[in-house]
């Protein structure tokens, strides 16, 4: 499986916006001896300078810069999400392999833009950064569906508590770049269709907005999906941070977590009052600021690592077929069948961690291999997230065109 990940220098990678995403994805790659961190673009200086004292390579203030450098073979992009379709073109006009955070963009136009600069250019687009499509506790559970051991998958259930819009946030994330549905939704909707083999066919939602002063987005989801086959899921997020996914997990250290969270109702305070500074709040969490200063961390963020995991922002889904069920656990999964509850580890087929199995995944298209991850996967998920969107305004179901099968044996 690891066949590309040890060989070392393999590859020569760029980051494309160094901010909250963009410095945990440098942090990431530099453990990977396949990957060789050469450079980076953002027009913010401090992080610039920040990023050649930190890695040595070479920092832009554009994206154009990493286009002509031809030292940089793939560039991760961590850019706002309004800017996704530019920069992916703007790189695959350039020869250059991209690795892309959801959501893939902000509309389906952008999408098929995308797909035909990758394509044409024959570069590998892989999408889902830090994302659900190769999160290795998913794919162990896609391989229980398809090995038949606990019969036919007959529904899938989502359901997701988290602080998303108590969290710092720059005005275009909640008025440009679509809001918590365009940030949050691909996560769920990527996980319900990995899990179900990825043909949906309809959806029936709705948006809540809350009305929270200063985030002026739904922070709440529902939906009811049909896969083509007939078997159906339920989405749900509620994004207002009143209650938390770990509170359903019977393993969580609630006192400590429970503690932490009062940064974040004070700054629910705040925002009621008008009075945060989310730009100057978020600037601390980027690439270059202070740990100390992160809200991330002042939230609770990565408290008690011994917990194992945890439901965030990624929510918990529960797989439900004829003659069992399955759910993550602390360590693994927890796979249910007629002797009781087993927890299992996950198996190395799985891969060791997300950011694993999508180098791999990039490393094995750059060599001709397969990718199922890509423009297309992505423009499928966006699909549904945006029939979310439509189904709420219009209040009937939308019917689904541009789904992608998730191939046999991932
Ligand atoms: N924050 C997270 O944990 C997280 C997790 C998963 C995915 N994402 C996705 O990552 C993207 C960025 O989110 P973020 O929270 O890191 O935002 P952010 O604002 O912290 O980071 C964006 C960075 O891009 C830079 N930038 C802006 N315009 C640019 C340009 N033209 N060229 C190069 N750089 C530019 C900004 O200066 C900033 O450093 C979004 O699409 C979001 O959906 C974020």
């Amino acid at each position: 499986v690891s066949v590309y990940l040890s060989r070392p220098d393999l590859l020569r990678v760029a980051i494309a916006g160094l901010g909250q995403l963009g410095g945990d994805i440098a942090k990431s790659v530099v453990n990977f001896p396949a990957l060789k961190l050469v450079a980076a673009a953002d027009p913010r200086d401090g992080a610039r300078t920040a990023f050649e004292a930190t890695y040595g390579g070479r920092a832009y203030p554009t994206v154009k810069g990493l286009c002509t450098d031809p030292d940089v073979d793939a560039v991760f992009i961590a850019t706002p999400s309004a800017l996704h379709c530019e920069h992916v073109v703007m790189l695959a006009e350039h020869g250059k392999h991209v690795v892309l955070t959801k959501p893939m963009a902000l509309t389906l136009e952008e999408c098929d833009q995308m797909i035909e600069a990758v394509e044409r250019k024959g570069v590998v687009l892989v999408y889902g950064t830090g994302g659900m499509p190769f999160r290795p506790s998913y794919l162990a559970m896609r391989r229980i569906i398809e090995s038949g051991r606990l019969g036919r998958l007959r529904a899938i259930t989502h359901f997701a508590f988290s602080d998303w819009m108590l969290r710092p946030r720059e005005p275009h994330e909640v008025q440009v770049d679509g809001g918590l549905l365009l940030n949050q939704g691909p996560h769920a909707v990527d996980a319900i269709r990995l899990l179900g083999g990825g043909m949906v066919r309809s959806l029936r939602g709705a948006t809540v907005d809350m009305d929270l002063q200063g985030r002026p987005c739904a922070g709440f989801l529902s939906a009811f999906l049909e896969f083509q086959d007939g078997t159906p899921a339920t989405l749900l997020y509620n994004g207002y941070g009143y209650l938390f996914g770990w509170e359903f997990t019977p393993w969580a250290d609630e006192s400590s977590r429970l503690a932490a969270l009062a940064n974040s109702y004070k700054f629910r305070r705040q925002l009621r009052g008008g009075k945060t500074n989310d730009s100057q709040i978020k600037e601390q969490s980027r690439f270059g600021a202070s740990e100390a200063a992160d809200f991330r961390i002042q939230r609770g963020q990565g408290i008690a690592q011994a917990e194992g995991w945890l439901p965030s922002d990624d929510g918990t889904i529960i797989v439900h077929c004829e003659r069992g069920a399955i759910r993550q656990s602390a360590t693994g999964l927890w796979v249910y069948d007629d002797e009781g509850r087993h927890d299992e580890p996950l198996p190395p087929e799985a891969g060791a961690s997300p950011e694993a199995n999508e180098i791999q995944e990039l490393l094995r298209g750059i060599a001709g291999g397969p990718v199922f991850r890509n423009g297309r996967w992505g423009k499928a998920t966006l699909e549904v997230v945006l029939a979310l969107a439509q189904s709420s305004d219009t209040r009937q179901e939308v019917l689904m065109k541009h789904q992608v099968p998730v191939p046999v044996g991932i």
